[in-house]
């Protein structure tokens, strides 16, 4: 694993956020996982749910003259002519405070470690040290901006039991919720690399990992992944809450979260989504980069954004300035 950038700023913002009710499905509804059945016209469904503890997902139909049907899950859909179903998504008037923004300013100064070992994840290179990294020019500030890179200079020995010195560091502040921005200018390309941006709870894989930014070699779409202990596990439909595909094992979608899934790909695979191409690679460098966004409301929603220059938000790009 190769964590690298070119250029990075990151901006996060954590406050508590609203919910609303942007998206609705005809003729879906959601099986099991029922908190209780509210008589209302199905426009009132959504208030009913954020009205209800726990309350993640509803369908309505025309029981006993309407009854928004309260479900503490998304899913499973299944098709059912009449009916229609809804999730609360958080709202998309939030507001959100800066808590901390990491940038050219700070990024060398006490704000991550820089872990200096072998790969924990198995890839063949080797993490450096800051002073390491700093010295050789692998973590700069550069034209106001944070620069990381790989030793792209070394002919290794054959048969090196090292791979190449690079960068991979981890914030020294833990967060549970919130909003992340991940503002990159530009990402390394090639093959053998393996640039990332992931996050990760503690006694992996109980608290999961959330993988945001990943991609290898010359995939040119972002790999959006989630690896967790057991009981994380979706459906094939769900993909209509997102843009983008699930990534095939054994040529079934992976939608089973756990690391040891039966009938997945062994070695930790998680479940994964193929962001729209451009994401990643040159075509996301040709534009000159973009934002990656997460948004984490614990028990509630994970939300994943890929955005591509110039189609960036203005409000991300005014929290730039
Ligand atoms: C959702 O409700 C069902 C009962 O309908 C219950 O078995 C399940 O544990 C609940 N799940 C969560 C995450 O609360
Ligand atoms: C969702 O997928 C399952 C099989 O994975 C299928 O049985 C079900 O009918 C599908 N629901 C919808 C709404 O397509
Ligand atoms: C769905 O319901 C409508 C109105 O009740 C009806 O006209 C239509 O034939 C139904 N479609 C299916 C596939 O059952
Ligand atoms: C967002 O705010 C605008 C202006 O205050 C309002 O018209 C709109 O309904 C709000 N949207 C949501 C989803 O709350
Ligand atoms: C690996 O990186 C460390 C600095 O963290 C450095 O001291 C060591 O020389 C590097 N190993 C190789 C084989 O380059
Ligand atoms: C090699 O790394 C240096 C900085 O260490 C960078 O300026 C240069 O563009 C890189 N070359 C290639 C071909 O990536
Ligand atoms: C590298 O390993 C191969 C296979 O183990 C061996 O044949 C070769 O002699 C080694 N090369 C060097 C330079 O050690
Ligand atoms: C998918 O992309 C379209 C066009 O950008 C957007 O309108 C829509 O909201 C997106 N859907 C989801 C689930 O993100």
């Amino acid at each position: 694993m190769i964590c690298l950038f070119l250029s990075i700023s990151l901006f996060i913002n954590v406050v508590r956020s609203q919910t609303n009710c942007i998206a609705s499905y005809s003729n879906l509804a959601i099986k099991g996982n029922d908190i209780n059945g509210v008589q209302g016209s199905s426009s009132s469904c959504c208030q009913s749910c954020q009205q209800k503890r726990g309350c993640l997902a509803y369908y309505w139909d025309d029981f006993n003259g309407g009854t928004c049907w309260l479900k503490n899950d998304t899913q499973p859909l299944y098709v059912n002519n009449g009916s229609s179903a809804g999730i609360l998504s958080p709202n998309t008037n939030n507001t959100y405070s800066l808590l901390v923004n990491y940038d050219a300013t700070n990024f060398l100064t006490n704000s991550f470690s820089f872990i200096h070992s072998k790969d924990p994840s198995q890839g063949f290179v080797n993490y450096t040290d800051q002073t390491t990294a700093e010295q050789t020019g692998l973590i700069k500030i550069q034209n106001g901006k944070v620069f990381i890179g790989v030793d792209n200079k070394t002919i290794l020995e054959p048969n090196s039991t090292y791979g190449r010195n690079a960068v991979r560091v981890e914030s020294l502040k833990q967060y549970n919720a919130g909003l992340f921005i991940f503002n990159i200018d530009h990402m390394p390309t090639g093959k053998g690399l393996w640039p990332a941006f992931w996050s990760y709870g503690p006694s992996w894989p109980n608290s999961g990992e959330i993988d945001i930014l990943e991609g290898v070699w010359t995939m040119n779409y972002n790999q959006i992944s989630l690896h967790t202990r057991e009981g994380c596990d979706m459906q094939v439909n769900d993909s209509i809450y997102f843009n983008g595909t699930w990534v095939l094992q054994y040529n079934k979608p992976g939608t089973n979260c756990y690391i040891h899934a039966p009938g997945e790909y062994p070695g930790d695979a998680g479940c994964s989504i193929a962001a729209p191409v451009n994401t990643f690679n040159n075509g996301f460098n040709q534009a000159g980069g973009g934002v990656f966004a997460m948004e984490w409301e614990p028990e509630k929603f994970l939300r994943i954004w890929n955005f591509v220059k110039p189609n960036v938000p203005s409000d991300i790009a005014s929290v730039r300035a």
